[in-house]
């Protein structure tokens, strides 16, 4: 199939590594303008993008972002809502302070939310849009004493996902999840360094011992380009009529269908 995005405009936000990074080429392949955003510039050279420095967990940087986009194009077609990670310390709910779980709902759903709000009034008068959310596995199977903080900032994104779906629509916007499994990317390793260093065991015994965790019937890590076919498949017109759905993208971990 092929996936034809000229005249769309589309904002990746964390759009310079790992999974952000493999969408905003593809996107950019299928035709599409690709705005990115990250707090630091690409290390390789975005030749064909147009990088924003900006920081999602300060709440002015949407209005700001935003501003740039129309000024620039006019229009906005394709949000991708990527930044996020697990920044919590790990080790069970009495090590977590309320700082940690702030951290965690700022970068994993405030940021959407604030991104969304800038951008949708002109989604709205266009009567046309599409919005994608990169959730995470773990928000339906959390990791007590890994992912506590992380895992239910997604599962709110989850949430106000179905609720914005509901919202818009009837204005010609399309709202979708998509929740990779294990993806190998630098976010992931430094998961796996994190864990390797505080638990005294090699990298890949941190690796197996993740694998082992959440069960992945294919048995490996995807690479982001995996999760990036499937987003740029929901943002063509191809999914038209495809609205309010999470889509697991995990070698089958997750455990019902
Ligand atoms: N990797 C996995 O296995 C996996 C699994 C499930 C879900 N996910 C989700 O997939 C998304 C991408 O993860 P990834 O593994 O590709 O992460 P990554 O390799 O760490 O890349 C994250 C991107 O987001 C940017 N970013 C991080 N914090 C930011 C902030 N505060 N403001 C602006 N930009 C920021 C980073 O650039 P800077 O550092 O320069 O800001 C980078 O471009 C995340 O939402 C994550 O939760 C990942």
């Amino acid at each position: 199939m092929t996936i034809s995005l000229a005249k769309h405009v589309a904002l990746v936000t964390g759009g310079t590594k790992g999974i952000g990074k493999a969408i905003a080429e593809k996107l950019r392949k299928c035709g599409a303008k690709v705005v990115i955003t990250a707090r630091s510039a690409p290390e390789e050279t975005a030749e064909g993008f147009h990088f924003i420095a900006a920081d999602h967990t300060v709440p002015e940087s949407a209005g700001d972002i935003a501003r740039e986009i129309i000024d620039t194009y006019g229009r906005i077609d394709i949000i991708i809502n990527n930044a996020g990670a697990n920044q919590g310390p790990g080790g069970g709910y009495n090590t977590l302070s309320d700082e940690h779980w702030q951290r965690d709902f700022d970068l994993n759903f405030l940021s959407a939310v604030r991104m969304n709000k800038a951008l949708l009034p002109v989604m709205i008068s266009q009567h046309s849009g599409v919005i994608i959310h990169i959730s995470t596995g773990a928000a339906d199977k959390p990791l007590w004493d890994m992912t506590m903080t992380y895992s239910a900032a997604k599962a709110a994104l989850n949430t106000y996902s179905k609720a914005l779906s509901n919202e818009l629509g009837g204005k010609g916007i399309r709202v979708n999840v998509v929740s990779p499994g294990v993806v190998k990317t630098p976010l992931m390793i430094a998961f796996l360094e994190n864990i390797a260093a505080a638990s005294g065991i090699s990298l890949e015994e941190a690796f197996k011992m993740v694998t082992q965790k959440v069960d992945v019937p294919l048995g490996r890590m995807s690479e982001p380009e995996e999760v990036a076919g499937l987003v740029a498949f929901l943002v063509s017109p191809e999914a038209n009529y495809i609205t309010g759905v999470n889509y697991h993208v995990d070698g089958g971990a997750y455990p019902i269908i």
